[in-house]
């Protein structure tokens, strides 16, 4: 994972690896087994680990990457550790705390990148979700340009090396991109992308302002319960994608994952099966032709798995634009 073209350098200056490992995971499935996965994701070669606050893992993952610097395998510089700003910490006397809970689990004294992971204020506490009496989310009425002049304190902190967004439209990037006095532009968005929603419109406008990418959701999601409607179509049994990969003699995970990485895309990929874990990291062994490309261009639907609707009537939810 060392070569130069498996890195994409972000407008600050640092270079963010191509393929990231991601870190959240289903809520019945314990803890423990994010260690072990982490540590098994590092040793076939991932150097780059999304994580979140939200998430809740950040113990475990800290776990990992301590036992894989501690055996040798890793330097601390080695990784490029994501974490993220959860709702309930965007006030901006708040922001700087909730990445110093993180750097706490994790006992790391950076992360390489810091995200505002979805651009809606929730009431602050510590309920990640804080619900009325009606189960209805409560809001904080907050400006998403306060918040953001409070990460680019983070990152004259040292806490961490650059600074980012999540789940961000192209009205919320051009806002803090316009943001009178801003320091530092966001490296990257973060969002849902894969060939069902291969965010085109929003990707060029990222490459024009050179925001780098990164795409979560690429395999089609966990299919979380929570989030993702059951019925929706399982990406990787795609027939065009299936078909695909039959040709290029790969699996249908791996040609949507090289999918992104040929588009200029930093791509995410979850797993906690070892032969999976294993098998992602290969995404860099072959190429794709134009005409593959195409083929997959095609089975763009704009279809997105993790709409968000309960926070729909916000208006800062960021799906109801175009992009
Ligand atoms: N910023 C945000 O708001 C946001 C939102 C969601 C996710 N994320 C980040 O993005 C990461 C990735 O997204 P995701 O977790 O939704 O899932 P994903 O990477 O799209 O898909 C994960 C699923 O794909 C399957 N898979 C993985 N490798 C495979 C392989 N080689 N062959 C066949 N199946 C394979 C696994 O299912 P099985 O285990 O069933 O095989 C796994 O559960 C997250 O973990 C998180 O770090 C960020």
């Amino acid at each position: 994972m060392n070569s130069e073209h498996q890195y994409v350098q972000l407008s600050d200056g640092h270079f963010i690896p191509r393929l990231g490992f991601g870190t959240y995971k289903l809520k019945e499935v314990p803890n423990s087994k994010t260690v072990e996965a982490t540590k098994i994701a590092i040793e076939a070669g991932f150097r780059h680990i999304d994580c979140a606050y939200v998430y809740q893992v950040e113990e475990e993952v800290g776990l990992a990457v301590r036992s894989k610097i501690e055996d040798g395998t890793v330097k601390r510089e080695d990784i490029f550790y994501t974490s993220k700003l959860w709702s309930t910490f965007h006030h901006p006397n708040l922001v700087q705390s909730c990445l110093e809970r993180s750097l706490k689990k994790l006992r790391f004294d950076y992360v390489d990148l810091y995200l505002i992971h979805f651009p809606i204020a929730m009431k602050p506490g510590e309920e990640l979700y804080p619900k009325d009496e009606n189960g209805k989310i409560i809001y904080d009425s907050l400006d998403l340009c306060a918040t953001w002049e409070a990460m680019e304190k983070c990152k004259d902190a040292g806490l961490a090396k650059s600074i980012g967004v999540s789940n961000f439209n192209r009205r919320q990037l051009e806002m803090i991109l316009n943001k009178p006095g801003l320091k530092y532009k966001p490296v990257c968005n973060q969002v849902e992308c894969h060939v069902y929603h291969n965010q085109r419109k929003l990707l060029d406008f990222c490459k024009s302002k050179d925001i780098v990418l990164v795409a979560y959701g690429a395999l089609g999601t966990q299919r979380y319960k929570e989030c993702v409607d059951q019925n929706s179509p399982v990406l990787l049994d795609d027939p065009v994608l299936c078909a695909l990969a039959k040709k290029r003699k790969r699996s249908p995970a791996l040609i949507a994952l090289r999918y992104q990485l040929q588009r200029g895309v930093v791509v995410l990929a979850q797993s906690l099966k070892e032969n999976e874990i294993k098998e992602n990291i290969q995404v860099f062994d072959f190429e794709l032709t134009e005409e593959d490309m195409k083929v997959l261009d095609g089975l763009n639907r704009n279809f997105c798995y993790v709409a968000m609707q309960f926070m729909s009537d916000h208006p800062n939810y960021p799906f109801a634009d175009e992009y």
